[in-house]
């Protein structure tokens, strides 16, 4: 089992889906976790539910409440070893239907809300010259989806923000990863029509939706130690979907 005891982790988007199994599988790998949401009170509630040590109300397109809320974190626990850049929307649109509104909230969410959060880990994390972080990006920034051209361009960005950003911080000790995860049976996922759920698992060689668990055990491993040389990296957890 991974050992995290000692360190401290903030993950974002930690009310539900894959940033809530995030928190239990690094608060049950020994880690101190703080985890946030849109919403206070169910903030604390997932908390309570991962057996984190606090939640805390954070809209990540608020650039200057995420650098305040980083900061007190790292000062609060002396440190800030590990965090997850979760938070993230996803709406389809067609081509030719897509609003500009659509567009601004995912890029503000996916694109900007990623960039402040690394930016602010890395400035917390830059003291100390060791850190983990990890973004969320996604299968189809990296292969494209019909009908999610706004998503998938936002998750193109976030998975470049991982490579920069570990090109930038290797040096001060700061590994950046990223995710890609495939179908993963979350409250994002749950709109999709249950044929088109059941083309994704016939082909996916597993023979599976993914869990949030399944995606939760890949950034616990990305964040330890068992990573320690693995930084830059863009690691699909989609069961082989996109073979
Ligand atoms: P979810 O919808 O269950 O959870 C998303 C979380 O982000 C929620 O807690 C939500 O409140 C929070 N959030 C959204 N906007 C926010 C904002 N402005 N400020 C703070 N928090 C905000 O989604 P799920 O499935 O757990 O997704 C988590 C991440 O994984 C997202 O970045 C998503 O794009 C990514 N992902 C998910 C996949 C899936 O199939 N479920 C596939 C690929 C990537």
């Amino acid at each position: 089992m991974t050992d995290l005891s000692g360190r401290v982790a903030l993950v974002t988007g930690g009310t539900r889906g894959i940033g809530l199994a995030t928190a239990k599988a690094l608060a049950e790998a020994g880690a101190t976790v703080v985890l946030t949401g849109r919403d206070e009170s169910r903030a604390k509630e997932a908390a309570a539910a991962a057996g984190a040590s606090a939640g805390l109300a954070l809209d990540v397109t608020d650039a200057k409440a995420v650098s305040t809320l980083v900061r007190g974190v790292a000062k609060e626990h002396g440190k800030l070893d590990i965090v997850v850049a979760n938070a993230g929307i996803m709406e389809d649109a067609l081509l030719g239907m897509i609003k500009e509104d659509l567009v601004d909230t995912t890029l503000s969410t996916n694109v900007a809300g990623t960039l402040h959060t690394v930016q602010a880990a890395a400035r917390a994390m830059m003291r100390k010259k060791t850190g983990a972080i990890v973004v969320l990006a996604s299968i189809v920034g990296e292969y494209g989806s019909a009908g999610q051209t706004v998503y998938a361009a936002s998750k193109a960005a976030v998975a470049n923000i991982a490579r920069s950003a570990a090109k930038e911080l290797g040096r001060s000790g700061i590994r950046v990863n990223a995710v890609a995860p495939g179908v993963i049976d979350t409250d994002l996922t749950a709109g999709l029509a249950e044929d088109a759920k059941a083309d994704n698992i016939a082909r996916t060689p597993l023979g599976r939706l993914g869990a949030a668990e399944d995606v939760a055990k890949a950034i616990r491993f990305l964040v330890s130690d068992e990573a320690s040389f693995v930084t830059g990296q863009v690691l699909g957890v989609d069961g082989g979907l996109v073979l």
